[in-house]
């Protein structure tokens, strides 16, 4: 237990605490399916892009303190169950791989053994809606991996992408939310599915950093900020215990646009990468739709309130998501070649992809003249946090 100068007692009274913030995530070819639940190891690769942490990310701040009598957790300002299995992996994996922690300032000393008894409080909060098909698994997941390793080892080189730490970390982090090891990098990010029992090959591996394809812009239409009602984690069980699109596509379709995908990354060839980000993401709502009972993640009768962020700019617009694929789709047949991908997660949240700024314009235009924002009112009530307009909608 950590050793105080004045005894006992005083020992009690310390409070180690440690906060950083991950961004999230949004993937071009889908992770859906696992292989392994307990590990959490996929029936396929993925490929993610990383946003801008300042844009939307999760924020977590870890403390532990022997005046803690069990782990606790608070996520968005609100008390969560930490019994869940995959808070439990992750915190079992990085106490395991826990150190000796010294702060002689404050006379604290925790011997590696001793992080086994410490418990520790969580407190986080996502910068966008948790739970609505943005990833916030994956912001919040690579958040508490990182920060809680950073605190139990001390050692400020975990927080930086040092090869050895991030491929720890990719594990950890993965056991918490798959989508979660993406996180850990900036930029283009490969999953590798691996294939050992044990899931140590099935690790993030940063394909493009943030530098490497600039002129690309993201736009998110957030469409309902409302919690999904099929979880990520069920609706891919189920996906997998009944759909046989997803046998096909993992085994056949998704290996095949991994090798397409990293090509088009590499060489920053738009076009085919909004072909392959478009596909995948209709593909895998296809798989949704495959599953036993069928998954509607784009349900087109609740997704009246669109929030659309465009950079650090925000705007609210009205808009149905069928409106917004019929919109991407139309333009790039009158076009002749793609100029905007969209795709979307397991939520009815729109992620656009623009080659320039120029195109992001005119799809900002083109989104606020079919989805004019909301009235004062509508407005106000949901800045006030009024989410009856939500409810209704739906
Ligand atoms: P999403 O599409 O937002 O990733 P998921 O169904 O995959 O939705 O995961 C949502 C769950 O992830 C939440 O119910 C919560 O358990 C967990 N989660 C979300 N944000 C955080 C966070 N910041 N820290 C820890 N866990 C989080
Ligand atoms: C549709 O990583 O949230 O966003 O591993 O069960 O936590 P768990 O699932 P999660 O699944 C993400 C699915 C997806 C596609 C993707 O991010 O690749
Ligand atoms: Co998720």
């Amino acid at each position: 237990m950590a050793h105080k100068k004045n005894g006992e007692k005083e020992s009690k009274k310390w409070v180690l605490m440690a906060t950083a913030r991950s961004p999230t995530n949004i993937a071009v070819i889908k992770y859906w399916g696992k292989r392994d639940e307990t590990l959490i190891l996929p029936v396929n690769g993925s490929i993610s892009v990383t946003l801008e942490p300042s844009h939307l990310s999760a924020t977590t701040t870890v403390a532990v303190s022997p005046s803690f009598d069990r782990d606790r957790m608070w996520l968005n300002g609100k008390e969560i169950l930490l019994s869940g299995g995959r808070y439990q992996s992750c915190l079992r994996e990085i106490r395991r791989r826990a150190e000796d922690v010294k702060d002689e300032e404050r006379g604290i000393c925790i011997k590696r053994e001793d992080w086994e008894g410490l418990h520790v409080h969580i407190a986080s909060f996502n910068n966008f809606p948790t739970a609505a098909g943005l990833a916030s698994s994956a912001a919040g997941f690579a958040c508490l991996g990182n920060v809680t390793l950073f605190m139990c080892s001390f050692c400020p080189c975990k927080l930086m992408n040092v090869k050895e730490e991030t491929t720890e970390l990719s594990s950890i982090a993965r056991q918490g939310s798959g989508s979660a090891c993406r996180s850990l990098y900036g930029g283009f990010v490969k999953w590798a599915m691996g294939n050992k029992e044990d899931g140590s090959d099935s690790i993030a591996v940063q394909l493009a950093n943030e530098t490497h394809w600039e002129d690309l812009v993201i736009l998110i239409a957030v469409v309902c900020s409302r919690q999904k009602e099929t979880s990520s984690t069920t609706g891919m069980r189920e996906s997998v215990e009944t759909s046989s699109l997803l046998q096909y596509r993992s085994q056949v379709v998704v290996p095949r646009r991994l090798i397409q995908m990293e090509e088009a990354i590499q060489k920053r060839d738009f076009p085919s990468f909004a072909k392959l980000t478009c596909a995948d993401s209709n593909q895998f709502h296809s798989v949704c739709l495959d599953t036993s009972p069928p998954i509607f993640y784009m349900n087109d009768t609740s997704h009246r309130h669109v929030q659309l962020c465009f950079l650090i700019y925000c705007i609210y617009v009205h808009g149905e998501i069928r409106l917004i694929i019929g919109l991407v789709e139309r333009w790039n047949q009158f076009e002749g070649t793609p100029q905007v991908a969209y795709t979307y997660d397991a939520g009815p949240n729109a992620v656009l992809i623009a080659p320039n700024r120029k195109v992001a314009r005119l799809l900002l235009q083109r989104m606020l003249f079919y989805f004019p924002p909301p009235s004062e009112k509508e407005l106000d009530s949901y800045v006030l946090g009024d989410t009856s307009i939500l409810q209704e909608a739906g």
